[in-house]
């Protein structure tokens, strides 16, 4: 098999099928150079004594601006994408999942036209369990207008799914994944960790229009809205029901993992909204874990959707905005919604 790096493939249009600018492509290889380090880390596990709960000064657990207790190894990978990111010249700021507001590329480092989003470690609750948890990436144009000195501020940030240049994620798992798109179709590389290199193993990929698998936490049944409830019930009453199929249902609890199983075999991710807390419209970030993966997924021929409108149309109002998501298979995405309806 000829061995197709990231780095051949990035420069080489016969794999890339585009153009992709000289300093998107090291931005790129920048942010999966982290990802190895962070693959590294996670990989130590309780050897290097890295699971458990983040302590903040006081000893209590850590919090962070999600209300969520941090893990250490949220902490140690949200540093190495920070550490790896500032110096890289291609950045005009960064904006993570753990952190508040956006970050300033430190004076004494060259600068760039691009925005880095990320949600360092998804699927977090997983690691003392040693299930999969990965990274999720995507990285905007910093907009017109934005001088040279100004630092950008969150509303440069704001930009609809569909500005998107770039979307990624990376699974930690039993082995290391990195899915990539770059606006025209998904490709995947696996870590050869011997080498050091991600290699391209699963090219353009496309994912099934018809599925017979569904992914939901059903624990929050009794909280959901009538539309997936009605589907969710119908895809239980199975072969006898209106479906007239049987389904199956898998919930890893990591995206990053449920998300690649959808790509490999098709599928339906559904986190809906519901009125477990009504402050929150969903248990999702929109810029964070909504738009990267509903680029990747329609991206591979599938669809996603927050219920009511397709998720990269959503215009943002917050770097933290939460929203309901619904994606997977083109067929069944298109069937809920339209229960929405
Ligand atoms: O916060 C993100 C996340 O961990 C996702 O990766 C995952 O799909 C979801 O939350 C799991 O939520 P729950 O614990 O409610 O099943």
């Amino acid at each position: 098999m000829k061995r197709v790096t990231l780095t051949r493939f990035l420069i080489d249009e016969q794999y890339n099928r585009s153009a992709v600018p000289a300093d998107l492509r090291l931005l790129i290889e920048v942010v999966s150079r982290a990802i190895k380090a962070i693959s590294i880390n996670v990989g130590k596990g309780a050897l290097a004594g890295i699971l458990g709960e983040h302590a903040a000064a006081a000893g209590d657990a850590s919090v962070n601006v999600q209300g969520e207790a941090q893990k250490k190894l949220d902490v140690i990978a949200n540093e190495i994408l920070l550490e790896a990111n500032e110096w890289g010249g291609h950045l005009a700021a960064m904006a993570s999942e753990e952190m508040e507001g956006p970050h300033a590329i430190p004076h004494r480092y060259p600068k760039g036209e691009y925005l880095l989003l990320f949600d360092p470690l998804d699927g977090s609750s997983n690691i003392d369990v040693n299930v999969s948890v990965g990274t999720i990436f995507s990285v905007l144009k910093c907009p017109e207008g934005a001088e040279p000195n100004r630092q950008p501020t969150e509303k440069d940030f704001l930009q609809p799914g569909s500005k998107q240049l770039c979307a990624g994620f990376a699974v930690y798992g039993p082995s290391t994944l990195l899915v990539l798109t770059l606006g025209s179709g998904v490709h995947a590389f696996t870590l050869d960790r011997e080498l050091g290199s991600f290699v391209l193993t699963h090219e353009n990929i496309r994912i099934p229009e018809d599925t017979k698998e569904f992914a939901i936490n059903m624990s929050n049944m009794r909280f959901w809205e009538p539309p997936v409830k009605r589907y969710v019930e119908e895809m239980l009453a199975g072969k006898t029901g209106p479906l007239g199929k049987d389904y199956n249902m898998r919930w890893i609890a990591s995206m990053v993992a449920d998300v690649f199983r959808i790509l490999t075999r098709g599928g339906i991710f559904m986190y809906p909204r519901d009125n477990k807390d009504p402050s929150k419209p969903g248990r999702l970030r929109l810029m964070y874990e909504a738009n990267p993966m509903a680029m990747i997924v329609e991206q591979a021929g599938g669809a996603a959707t927050t219920g009511r409108e397709r998720i990269l149309d959503v215009q943002p109002t917050g770097l933290h905005q939460r929203v309901a998501v619904i994606l997977g298979s083109k067929n069944e995405v298109d069937r809920v919604t339209g229960y929405h309806s």
